[in-house]
Formats: C-alpha cells, structure tokens, sequence
C-alpha cells in the first residue's frame, strides 16, 4: 500500500478508505470522523453496548456503575456551530458515563478572538482533556484536529460531532441504529426516502455511506432541481451496488417506502439567498400523506424542523424523530465507551443484572 505522507494537504485529498489507518489503533477506531469507518460489525458491537447501558441505568445501581466507568476522564465539547440535540446528547451521554466535560460553544468566549489560530486551540484542549468532541463550520477541521492530536506527545480521540457541509458520523449512526430497533435489527431489503435540500445536508450524506452496510437496501432520493444529491456520493452508491432514483415527485415514492427521512432547508450554506428562490413546499410531509404511507413506514428527521413536517403528524406512532434524538444519547455513550474499550465491563454488568433480577424473582 502506498505510503501515506504526513502532510496535511495531501492527507485531506486521500480517498477516504486510504487514510482510516491515520485515525485507527491496534486494529480499532480511535477517532470516530467519517461514517465509513462504521463497519456493520461495529455498528453491530455498538447497538449491543447501547442496548445494555439502556437496561443498566434502568437502576440506581447500574446507573452508579455506569458513571463509574470512566469517571477518570476528562472530555472537551468544542462545538463553534449552533447545536441542541448533538451537544445535548454527547454532555448526557458523558455524564452517564462518568466523564467530567468543559464547553467551548462560541469562538467569541475563546483565546481565537485575541488571534490564537483554531489549531493552536485545539491543541490547547488536549493540555487539559482525554477527548475532544467537536462540531466546526470549516469542511475538514475536524479531522485536520483528530490528524494534528494524532502527532503530538498527547494524543486525545477526537469525535466529529458535524462537520461543514461534509459528514456528521454520529448522527448516521444514530438513524441507523433507530432504524435496526424500527425493523427488529432488519434493515436488509428496506427502501429509504430521503427527502429536502440533498445537497448540502450533511446528515444525509453520512447516512448514504452507511447503506454500504446492509443488503438490498434501494435509495430514493427526493429533491428540488437546485439541491440534488451530489455526485461524489451517487458514485459512492453505483461503486457499491445500492441502487437509488432521484426524483422531484415526493408523492411517487411515498407508497413504498420503509423510511421517510425528511431534512429542513440548509440555508446556513447560501452565498446568495439561493434557499429563497426554491419553493420547498412539494418537499413537507402532512398529515393527510399518513394515509398514502405504509402501516409500518416510519418517519424520521435529525431535527430541527421547520415547516417540512407539519406538527399534526406528531402524534402518529410512525413519526419516531423524538424517539431518534434520545437513541442519539445511548448510542453516543455507546461510542464513546468503545473508544475507551470499557464496552466489556457494560456487557459484564448487564448480565450480572439480569443473572441477579432471575435469581431474585
Ligand atoms: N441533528 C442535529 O445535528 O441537531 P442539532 O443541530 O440540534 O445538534
């Protein structure tokens, strides 16, 4: 294999799959960056090590040994992007497991507004912290982060918590391991709808890498003219056989799908007010589209939401965007004690509970 060098520039350019040695250790991933680094058997590994700390922390006890388990961590939430529910659930998910945190959430309250560069202050973090959790408005800092902690004395884990326009690992993560508990751990064979601005979401741009994972799955992928998906990730789907159409016409694929993912405007990324010229509105789901959906088809969204679901469409038990944000929590925590190998001692409680609530009973 070529050998990879440790510029910078040229690292950034690699293809993906070349350079997941660069953030892996003794065969592991060490940062968590790019959604191709999500194996389905580390997506496997990670629902169980969820799944587990769901049923442990069901109990004061279990929960007291949850946040026993890396209570001698330390860990940086830098997330100079707005955030609600990334940022949420990754500080719940820290504190579930013990792990103290600090927050950056404005480069205004830092030492970048006296000038110090965003490597410098990345740097700094890993002074004081054990991991860095970051989300950054520049495509590719936050793996320029993991890759500048990576050659220093003190190396950190860094985790991308979503990055430019590019990639939030995490929250595919997250959709996928809502869609394993929708389908009973079956998401071989479903048709996935992804709807809304295609281009510039990185939502579901992550979530498009990790159907490389599953069998059969086929893609449909709804949007206006002006935001269809991009051609690096239709690429990505012909290389690996997943069959997708791209359509304007919501209402066409609606019948048969298995999973609506709805996404709002990402208007964020306009250099010219371009969002105000699309009419979005043949791209909102309303209450009178439950009745053309299937009994089983489940709709999803990252949130936040603007006018794309209507309310109404709340109370239906198909509507599973609250249920998503919440399987962010667990599944981060998940993550995260991965990187700190402490998943065996979550496996090791769960059954000690479960062995003493059938001897109890
Ligand atoms: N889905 C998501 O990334 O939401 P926040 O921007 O609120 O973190």
């Amino acid at each position: 294999m070529r050998e990879i060098t440790d510029n910078w520039e040229e690292l950034y350019e690699t293809e993906v799959s070349q350079k997941l040695r660069h953030f892996s250790r003794e065969g592991r991933m060490y940062d968590c960056l790019f959604a191709q680094q999500l194996t389905r058997e580390l997506l496997e590994e990670l629902f169980t090590i969820a799944d587990n700390l769901r049923k442990i922390t069901k109990t004061k006890e279990g929960a007291d040994h949850a946040s026993s388990l890396l209570s001698d961590k330390r860990a940086m939430l830098y997330f100079v992007q707005p955030s609600t529910r990334t940022f949420l659930s990754f500080l719940n998910a820290c504190h579930l497991l013990g792990i103290k945190t600090s927050e950056i959430r404005d480069t205004s309250t830092s030492s970048e507004v006296k000038g110090e560069s965003s490597e410098d202050t990345v740097r700094t973090f890993s002074s004081y912290v054990d991991l860095i959790i970051m989300r950054h408005p520049t495509p590719g800092f936050v793996e320029k982060t993991a890759w500048l902690m990576n050659r220093t004395k003190r190396p950190v884990p860094v985790i991308n918590a979503g990055s430019g326009k590019d990639q939030h690992p995490t929250q595919a993560l997250l959709d996928v391991y809502t869609l394993h508990k929708s389908f009973d751990g079956e998401i071989d064979g479903k048709k996935i709808v992804m709807v809304g601005d295609l281009k510039r979401g990185r939502t579901v741009r992550s979530l498009s890498y990790l159907m490389k994972n599953y069998k059969n799955v086929s893609l449909a992928f709804v949007s206006p003219k002006e935001f269809k998906m991009e051609p690096d990730i239709l690429g990505f789907l012909k290389k690996h056989s997943i069959p997708y159409v791209e359509t304007a016409d919501f209402m066409s694929v609606m019948p048969e799908a298995d999973a609506i993912y709805m996404t709002r405007i990402q208007d964020e990324h306009d250099t010219s007010g371009e969002s105000r010229k699309v009419d979005y509105s043949p791209f909102y789901f309303k209450k009178e589209h439950l009745k053309i959906i299937k009994p089983s088809c489940v709709i999803m969204h990252p949130l936040p939401r603007r006018d794309e679901i209507e309310t109404a469409v709340d109370e239906d038990p198909r509507a599973i965007y609250w249920r998503q944000e919440r399987n962010g929590m667990w599944v981060r925590a998940a993550m995260i004690s991965y990187i700190f190998k402490t998943n065996e001692k979550i496996i090791e409680c769960c059954i000690s509970n479960v062995s003493k609530i059938l001897y109890d009973t």
